[in-house]
């Protein structure tokens, strides 16, 4: 691995320094595939830069927005995205036409799973069918959707070749991860640095130098598959870590007197060689529930069960069947029967302050709670949009707290910990609470009402009663 640097650009071949020049005087056209949560920072950035900048998008009303100057990324700011669509410096389609003016392509689209958890490249391969369509001498690809090791070599590569061009002699080709933290107020993605791999040295110096124009830190590594594992490692550590701390939190309500928040807590004062993971519901967002099966799944081509990586996953997927158990345990302690309880969850967000909804904890939550019977299932979160929020088939609209409205539920469980939700009130008028953030910590009125995601404290306190 070696961090890029200008003096790279002196071994570049002729064909690879025209791209390096035009890169270098701000002549190279930035083409970005898919328009979400990665494309559009990368789109901005290019485009307040001063290159010129392609979007494209099947997404109609992304394109529409963005066409009335519109933004709909919650981390941009609007007048930033209405400026460069203004200027005319950043334009969005609907088709992959337009790209045939692109020197510089970025691949940035969704990687799922299917139902059985294995991956899902559909996004990837007709990205890349459109691409094929319009690719020409001397472009750059740049796949960022995060993948499995090979996705590049043996599965993109392939698709553009239906072009009649070849990588290496007629195109560039290279995968660097995207790392960009939604909702993150230090790390963006200027400041974050990343790691380009390419198919040939070319490849790998023209992604860094086109990187190197937004992000101020590039390292290059020996080919793409190194690039595609690396990012997969950076999420599937995210995994086990939090696998860890969940099964400790689960043995901490088993055991008595341990609070495993003050065990995290006191852990963290540790100032090396440990890093601060917190339990919780489950997993959720677009990467750490997906990334490990992306790697298991390829593993098994190899006679190679990734145990390890497959248990943490595990460990994180049975938290949301956990708290339904633990939230059905609290309404068995009540009159009234699971048919007629109401719970309210209180948070769907996949993590604290954003708005981003995919794959959250309380889908898995909401669908097991309805598996159980229980009549009537609400919730409330500021960061939901009019529309709704979608799990188990059904739409939740977002209800506002009131003391009333909280004293109506025979429990409210705490999913997400956005930092708008006034925890004392909700205590105060709540029946039951199941906190599986431990928001409620500085809690001491009513804390008896409290049962806390990896503490024993409330069965200590019954036994305590009796
Ligand atoms: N969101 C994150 O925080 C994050 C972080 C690191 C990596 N990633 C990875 O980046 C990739 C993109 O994630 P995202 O969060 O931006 O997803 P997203 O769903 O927000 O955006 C993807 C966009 O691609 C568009 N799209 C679908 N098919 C297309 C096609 N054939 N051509 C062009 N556009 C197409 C979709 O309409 C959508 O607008 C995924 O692989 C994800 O795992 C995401």
């Amino acid at each position: 691995m070696r961090l890029f640097d200008n003096s790279l650009l002196d071994s570049l071949s002729d064909n690879g320094l025209a791209l390096a020049q035009k890169l270098e005087n701000k002549t190279a056209v930035i083409g970005i595939a898919g328009l979400g949560y990665v494309g559009m920072p990368i789109a901005l950035e290019f485009a307040r830069m001063g290159y010129q900048t392609i979007g494209v998008d099947p997404s109609k009303w992304k394109i529409e927005k963005l066409n009335r100057a519109e933004n709909y990324i919650e981390d941009l700011k609007d007048e930033e995205v209405a400026e460069v669509i203004h200027s005319g410096i950043f334009k969005a389609y609907d088709n992959y036409e337009p790209l045939a003016e692109a020197d510089v392509i970025y691949i940035c689209v969704p990687t799922p799973f299917n139902d059985n958890k294995d991956p899902d490249l559909a996004y990837v391969l007709s990205s890349g069918e459109g691409i094929a369509t319009i690719l020409k001498k001397g472009q750059l690809v740049i796949l960022k959707s995060t993948t499995f090791p090979g996705t590049t070599e043996d599965y993109l590569i392939p698709i553009l070749n239906k072009s009649g061009l070849k990588p290496t002699s007629d195109y560039f080709i290279a995968f660097s991860p995207e790392r960009v933290d939604p909702g993150n107020k230090v790390f963006n993605t200027q400041n974050t640095p990343i790691v380009v791999g390419g198919i040939d040295p070319d490849s790998s110096i023209l992604a860094a130098l086109t990187n190197s124009k937004v992000v101020q830190k590039v390292y290059m590594v020996d080919n793409p598959k190194v690039a595609e594992l690396e990012k997969l490692l950076e999420n599937i550590f995210r995994s086990v870590n939090i696998a860890l701390v969940n099964e400790l939190a689960l043995l901490c309500e088993r055991m008595g007197g341990i609070n495993v928040w003050e065990v995290v807590e006191a852990a963290s004062t540790k100032p090396f060689g440990y890093m601060k993971f917190v339990p919780g519901p489950g997993v959720g967002g677009h990467c750490i529930p997906i990334d490990p099966y992306y790697l298991s799944w390829l593993a098994r081509e190899y006679d190679f069960e990734t145990k390890f990586i497959t248990l943490a996953a595990n460990v994180n997927e049975s938290m949301p069947y956990h708290v339904v158990n633990v939230v059905i345990k609290e309404i068995a302690n009540q009159p009234v029967s699971l048919a007629n309880a109401r719970v309210l969850i209180v948070g769907v967000s996949f993590k604290k302050n954003v708005k981003d909804l995919r794959h959250s904890p309380a889908e898995a939550v909401i669908a097991r709670l309805m598996e159980a019977g229980v009549g009537a299932i609400e919730i409330t979160d500021p960061w939901v949009e009019a529309d709704g929020y979608k799990a188990a088939g059904k739409t939740f609209y977002t209800k506002e707290i009131t003391p009333e409205m909280i004293a109506s539920y025979n429990v409210v469980l705490l999913v997400t910990d956005h930092d708008d939700f006034d925890i004392p009130t909700i205590v105060e008028h709540a029946a039951y609470v199941v906190d599986t953030r431990n928001m409620a910590k500085d809690i001491t009125k009513g804390r008896e009402k409290i049962y806390l995601l990896g503490s024993s404290e409330k069965k200590e306190r019954i036994r305590m009663e009796h």
